[in-house]
């Protein structure tokens, strides 16, 4: 008998010792972007960048220039800093680079889904047809439902309902805005009070796996937390079952859309479940941390607090809330709000960071701005890290970590889009929400439904930081590159609502 096993497994060894030697021995080749290997064998610079990818890059950025290729975790990354030259990347007219094949293994990963071939552009035309433009109508409206329930059903019987409440601000809105998206999209039962039960039940599930997200993708958890993962995946899956589809009302348009087509491809209805689990991320991990930061600026900006609150009483009228009613808002009035927008849209460039990547499919040459080329290496990953190179870059915008409501104003109140970098036109001047085939198909409901959280959090409510001397909390650094960044610490804070003049 011949010991197969222990034949194959040398085999083995041997073709992986090879493959990695291949890496690692890995030269510059002429016209290449400058290469930076780290000092560890395969890792590379693997944890510097996941203890703080923000204070890496910029080092990186300090040492090597606008452009440089670096090892982390056996895979090489080429990025790209200089925003002028994103364009050929997001336009990638020669289809050269590839964002569903990173995706799809990610998503793998991170939620047990299998993609299928029609997806990424499924869930693009499902989100064209009901997350955006007239589609979005019905959303809207049941987000302020939605909103309404959530942040008046606690205590909108109460009769201390106009006594000062205490919370942490970053849980508050995190928790608001995740039962409203989560109940508006997923839909109802009969008994709403049992579904906010539920809801919140979710939210504390949810914040657990949030919490270890960004260490699970990079597959540093430890062995415990590795099986609580696992139990929150199965948690999710079972919660979110299509089986109980048939018991909810209201189930949004987006959701079905999306779950008939998968029932059209004949995929499983456990896999439908785990679809389920990826939309609920995609669509409650953002919205909620981002009106944190929106609320907190406000607060800690009394002169945008008092221009956002004269613009709201001129476009909407005096706030009224009659008891045990919910609110009434004008969605459409949204369309009027410029001041509004330039807060979100600050807020948003203060505190989304992004990571986009795209896998090069073939070698081939990229062209920058200033006229110079580099090689790009098939199998390679081209990243931009735009909060870095966009969102902080002082000629973009001067002053970039101080908060301005009004950066996004022009002097008559029109929305600013004209932001320059060497003379030359920005035409991303901020990337919140991606760009090129990935950008976030959810980009006008979560606008939506941040503004209608805000508006009716200064209308209605009294707010006040604890200590009114608090400082910004720094940002967690292990979430750089997550999208919507979290604070290292919650903000306590006060609310009341108001009383009817
Ligand atoms: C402040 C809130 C939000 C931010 C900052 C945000 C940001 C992003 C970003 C940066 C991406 C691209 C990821 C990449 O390139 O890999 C993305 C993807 C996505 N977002 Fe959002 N998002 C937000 C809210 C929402 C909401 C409310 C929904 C849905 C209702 C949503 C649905 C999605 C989906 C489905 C994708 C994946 C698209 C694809 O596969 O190409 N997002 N989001
Ligand atoms: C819904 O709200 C968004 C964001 O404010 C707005 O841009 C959009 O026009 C609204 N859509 C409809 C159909 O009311
Ligand atoms: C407002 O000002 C900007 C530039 O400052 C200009 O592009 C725009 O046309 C003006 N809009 C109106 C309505 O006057």
């Amino acid at each position: 008998m011949v010991p197969w096993g222990p034949v194959l497994g040398a085999l083995l060894v041997a073709i992986v010792g090879y493959l990695c030697l291949l890496r690692l021995l890995r030269q510059r080749r002429p016209q290449e972007p400058p290469l930076d290997k780290g000092s560890v064998p395969w890792l590379g610079h693997a944890m510097a960048f996941r203890k703080n990818m923000f204070e890496f890059l910029k080092h990186m950025r300090a040492k090597h220039g606008d452009v440089f290729t670096v090892q982390l975790g056996g895979q090489y990354f080429t990025f790209v800093m200089d925003p002028l030259s994103f364009g050929p990347i997001l336009k990638d007219a020669q289809r050269k680079l590839d964002f569903v094949e990173y995706a799809e293994k990610l998503v793998l990963k991170v939620f047990g889904y299998h993609s299928g071939p029609g997806d990424h552009r499924m869930i693009h035309s499902a989100s064209t047809k009901h997350l955006m433009g007239d589609g979005l109508e019905d959303l809207n409206k049941s987000m302020l439902d939605s909103l309404s329930l959530v942040i008046l059903g606690s205590m909108g019987q109460s009769p201390d309902a106009r006594s000062w409440r205490e919370d942490g601000l970053f849980d508050f809105c995190y928790n608001a805005l995740f039962k409203a998206g989560y109940l508006s999209l997923f839909g109802y039962t009969k008994d709403k009070q049992q579904d906010l039960l539920q809801a919140e039940e979710i939210f504390v599930q949810f914040r657990k796996f949030d919490r270890l997200f960004p260490r699970f993708v990079y597959s540093l958890l430890g062995p415990r937390e590795w099986l609580e993962v696992g139990r929150l995946q199965r948690l999710f899956h079972k919660t979110l079952s299509v089986k109980h589809n048939l018991e909810k009302d209201g189930i949004s348009n987006w959701i079905s859309y999306m779950l008939q087509f998968l029932r059209e491809q004949g995929v499983a209805p456990a896999m439908q479940d785990k679809f389920n689990f990826m939309m609920l991320w995609a669509s409650q991990g953002n919205t909620g941390p981002t009106s944190f930061w929106a609320l907190l600026f406000l607060l800690k900006h009394p002169e945008a607090m008092q221009a956002l609150r004269e613009e709201a009483a001129q476009v909407l009228g005096e706030a009224r809330l009659e008891a045990g009613k919910s609110f009434n808002l004008e969605v459409s009035a949204l369309h009027r709000t410029p001041v509004l927008d330039s807060v979100m849209e600050e807020t948003l460039r203060l505190g989304a960071a992004p990571t986009l990547l795209r896998v090069v499919k073939s070698d081939n040459v990229l062209k920058m701005a200033s006229g110079e080329e580099y090689r790009l290496r098939a199998g390679d990953i081209v990243a931009l890290f735009p909060y870095l190179s966009v969102h902080m870059d002082p000629e973009i915008h001067p002053e970039p970590t101080a908060f301005k409501y009004d950066r996004f104003l022009n002097p008559n109140g029109s929305r600013k889009m004209d932001f320059y970098k060497a003379g030359k036109k920005v035409h991303h001047y901020t990337m919140p929400w991606g760009s090129g085939v990935s950008i976030c198909p959810g980009r006008f409901l979560a606008l939506s439904e941040m503004k209608l959280f805000v508006l009716l959090m200064i209308m209605h409510f009294d707010l006040e930081l604890v200590d009114p001397d608090t400082p910004v909390p720094p940002v967690d650094p292990h979430r750089w590159g997550f999208g919507t960044t979290q604070p290292s610490y919650d903000v306590r804070f006060r609310y009341r609502l108001r009383s009817p003049e």
